[in-house]
C-alpha cells in the first residue's frame, strides 16, 4: 500500500512584525526546523488523527480539526471535486510545535495547513510550486478568518530565512467572495518572497517564555495603534537590518535590532510580557541584542550573540530564569 510522509517546520519574525500587516511592508522571517509530520495512506473513508487531540474525525465539521478539514476542502476545490469524490485517505499528524500542551508560538496553524496540503499533493501525485502552495494555504487561512499577514506561510513553505513583502488581504477577500478558486489563483496577488543568506557572523538564539499568547488576539488589540511613525521606523530598521546581514555590518545590525526592540516596546505594553523583558535583559547583559518576536505577549524572543561564550552564558541564564532555550543557529560561517 502506498504511504507518504511529509513534514513542515515553524518560523519566527526577526523584523517587521505588526508593520507587515500593512500591504507592501517588508519583514525578515527565519525558518525554525522543529517539525510536524504527516503520514497519508489509502483508507476506506477520510479519517483524520492528530496527536494534539485524543480523537479521530472524518469530514463532519470539528473545531479542533477545522484547519485540516479546510485545507482538504481547498484541495478538493483545486481538483474541481467535492471532498466526498476524493480518493479517500487516512491522515495522521504528529508533532505539535509545543510541549506539555503548551505551544511554542512558532506558527503551528500556518504549519498544519501547509502540512495538510503537502500530504494531499503527495497522495494525489501533484507537484505544487512554492507559489501555488502559498496561494492555496493563504486562501485556506483567509477563509478561516485569519487576520495575519501570511508571512508565516511564506517562511514555512520556503523553509529558509526570507524577506517577505505582504499583499493586500482585504483586496483578496473581496475577490474570494465573487470569484472561483481557479480565477483567484490566476490573479497576481502582489506579494514577494526572497531567500536571504546572511554574511553576518552571529549566533541566532531562540528563547521560549513558556507563556502562550494568541497572535489573533494580539493583532486585534495592537493593529489600530500602529502610527505612521511606527511604520516608518519599522521599515527603516528592517531594511537596515537586511543590509547589515548582507554586508556583515555588526554595528549597523545591533543598531537596527535595538531600534526594532524599542519600536515594539513603544507600540503596546502587552507586547513585552515580563518574561520577554527578562529574556532581553539577560541577552543585553551578555553583550548581545535581543527582541520579542512576532506578536509578543509571551511565546518566543530572539537574541543575537557575537561569540560562543556569550551564547552559552545567555542560554544558561535564560534557563535559570525560566526561559527555555528552544533553538540556535550559527550564521556567516561562525
Ligand atoms: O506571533 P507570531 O509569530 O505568529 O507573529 C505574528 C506577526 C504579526 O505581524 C503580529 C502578525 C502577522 O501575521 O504578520
Ligand atoms: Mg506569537
Amino acid at each position: 500500500m502506498t504511504r507518504y510522509q511529509v513534514e513542515t517546520g515553524g518560523k519566527l519574525y526577526l523584523t517587521g512584525e505588526y508593520a507587515i500587516l500593512i500591504p507592501g511592508q517588508r519583514a525578515i522571517i527565519n525558518y525554525i526546523p522543529i517539525k510536524m509530520t504527516a503520514c497519508i495512506e489509502p483508507a476506506p473513508r477520510i479519517s483524520l488523527t492528530s496527536d494534539m487531540f485524543d480523537y479521530t474525525v472524518g469530514m463532519a465539521p470539528d473545531k479542533g480539526y477545522a484547519l485540516v478539514q479546510s485545507a482538504i476542502h481547498t484541495m478538493a476545490m483545486f481538483l474541481q471535486k467535492k471532498h466526498c469524490q476524493l480518493l479517500p485517505f487516512r491522515l495522521t499528524i504528529s508533532g505539535q510545535l509545543g510541549e506539555k500542551g503548551k505551544k511554542f508560538g512558532i506558527g503551528s496553524s500556518g504549519s498544519v495547513v501547509v502540512l495538510t496540503l503537502k500530504a494531499l499533493a503527495a497522495f494525489y501525485q501533484l507537484t505544487l510550486s512554492d507559489d501555488l502552495l502559498f496561494k492555496l494555504a493563504a486562501y485556506t487561512l483567509l477563509k478561516n478568518g485569519d487576520n495575519g499577514s501570511m508571512g508565516d506561510l511564506a517562511c514555512i513553505i520556503c523553509s529558509d530565512l526570507i524577506v517577505y513583502t505582504s499583499f493586500d488581504r482585504q483586496w483578496l477577500q473581496e475577490h474570494i467572495q465573487v470569484k472561483s478558486l481557479e480565477e483567484i489563483l490566476r490573479l497576481n496577488w502582489g506579494y514577494r518572497i526572497e531567500r536571504l543568506s546572511p554574511k553576518l557572523r552571529t549566533h541566532f538564539l531562540v528563547g521560549w517564555t513558556q507563556e502562550p499568547a494568541i497572535s489573533q488576539h494580539m493583532v486585534n488589540q495592537v493593529r489600530d495603534q500602529m502610527t505612521p511613525t511606527f511604520l516608518q521606523a519599522s521599515q527603516l530598521a528592517s531594511d537596515s537590518c537586511l543590509a547589515a546581514l548582507q554586508s556583515a555590518n555588526q554595528t549597523a545590525f545591533i543598531k537596527a535590532i535595538t531600534q526594532l526592540h524599542q519600536a515594539l516596546q513603544d507600540l503596546d505594553p502587552a507586547i513585552y510580557h515580563p518574561a520577554l523583558q527578562r529574556l532581553v535583559a539577560i541577552a543585553q547583559a551578555n553583550g548581545a541584542v535581543a527582541k520579542s518576536s512576532g506578536s509578543g505577549g509571551g511565546d518566543c524572543g530572539i537574541a543575537f550573540a557575537f561569540d560562543d561564550d556569550a551564547a552559552q552564558a545567555i542560554c544558561k541564564q535564560w534557563t535559570e530564569a525560566g526561559i527555555q532555550p528552544l533553538y540556535q543557529e550559527k550564521w556567516g560561517n561562525l
